[in-house]
C-alpha cells in the first residue's frame, strides 16, 4: 500500500518545502500533473518542474501526463528524472509504441483510464506495464468529487492482473480521502494519489496517517 501525494494541491511557492514535509510525513511517491489545456481544460507544470523536484527529494516520481501527444515529450520527462510516466489510453492511439518509448528511456511505464474508459481497453498493453491509473474523477482538476462507478473497475483490472500473474500496481486518482480510499482499497487498489485531502490540513503527517489507517497499514 502507498500514499502518493499530488503536488497540484501544494503551495506552488513554496513547493521544495511543501514536497519535504510530505516525504518526512511518510508519503511514498510524489504524484506530478500535467496538463497541457487541450487533452485537458487546464494547464500546470511541464519537465522543468519535474527537474527541478528531483533535487529535493529521494521519492520516486509519478509522472501523471494529462497531454496530447505524449509520445513527444518522453525523452524529456525522463531526463528530467521522472520515476513512472503514466500515460492515457484515450490520448494516444499507439499506446504500445509510447510505452515501449517510456520503457526505452528506463522509466516504468504505465497507463491511465478515464472514469468512462473500460477496464478491456488495456487488456493487450497488461504485459508490458508497471502501473494502472484509474481515475476516480474526469481528469484536469483537483478538488472533485470521488465517482463511485469506477469502484468495480478496480477489481476488474485486480482480476485481470491475477489471472496473469503479474505484480501491477493499481492506483487511484481522484477525490481519494480516508473513506474513498478505504473503498478502493476493497476493490483491489494499492497506490492512493491524494491532493486536496493532504494538502488542505496544515497537519500532513496526520493526513497521511489517517490514509494508512484506513487502508490498513
Ligand atoms: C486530477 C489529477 C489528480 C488531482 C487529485 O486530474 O490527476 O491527481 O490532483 O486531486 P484531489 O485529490 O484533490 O482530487
Ligand atoms: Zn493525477
Amino acid at each position: 500500500m502507498k500514499i502518493a501525494p499530488s503536488i497540484l494541491a501544494a503551495d506552488f511557492l513554496k513547493l521544495g518545502e511543501e514536497i519535504k514535509e510530505v516525504e518526512a510525513a511518510g508519503a511514498d511517491y510524489i504524484h506530478i500533473d500535467v496538463m497541457d489545456g487541450h487533452f485537458v481544460p487546464n494547464i500546470t507544470m511541464g519537465p522543468g518542474t519535474v527537474a527541478a523536484i528531483k533535487t529535493v527529494t529521494d521519492l520516486p516520481l509519478d509522472v501523471h501526463l494529462m497531454i496530447e501527444n505524449p509520445h513527444l515529450y518522453i525523452e524529456d520527462f525522463a531526463k528530467a528524472g521522472a520515476d513512472y510516466i503514466t500515460i492515457h489510453v484515450e490520448a494516444d492511439p499507439h499506446l504500445h509504441r509510447t510505452l515501449q518509448e517510456i520503457k526505452k528511456h528506463g522509466v516504468k511505464p504505465g497507463v491511465v483510464l478515464n472514469p468512462a474508459t473500460p477496464a478491456a481497453s488495456i487488456k493487450h498493453v497488461i504485459e508490458d506495464i508497471d502501473m494502472v491509473l484509474l481515475m476516480t474523477v474526469n481528469p484536469g482538476f483537483g478538488g472533485q468529487s470521488f465517482i463511485e462507478s469506477v469502484l468495480p473497475k478496480i477489481t476488474e483490472i485486480k482480476n485481470m492482473a491475477n489471472q496473469k500473474g503479474l505484480d501491477l500496481e493499481i492506483e487511484v486518482d481522484g477525490g481519494i480521502n480516508s473513506e474513498t480510499a478505504r473503498l478502493c482499497k476493497e476493490a483491489g487498489a494499492n497506490v492512493f494519489v491524494a491532493g486536496s485531502f493532504i494538502f488542505n490540513q496544515s497537519d500532513r503527517k496526520k493526513a497521511i496517517e489517517d490514509l494508512r489507517r484506513q487502508i490498513g497499514i
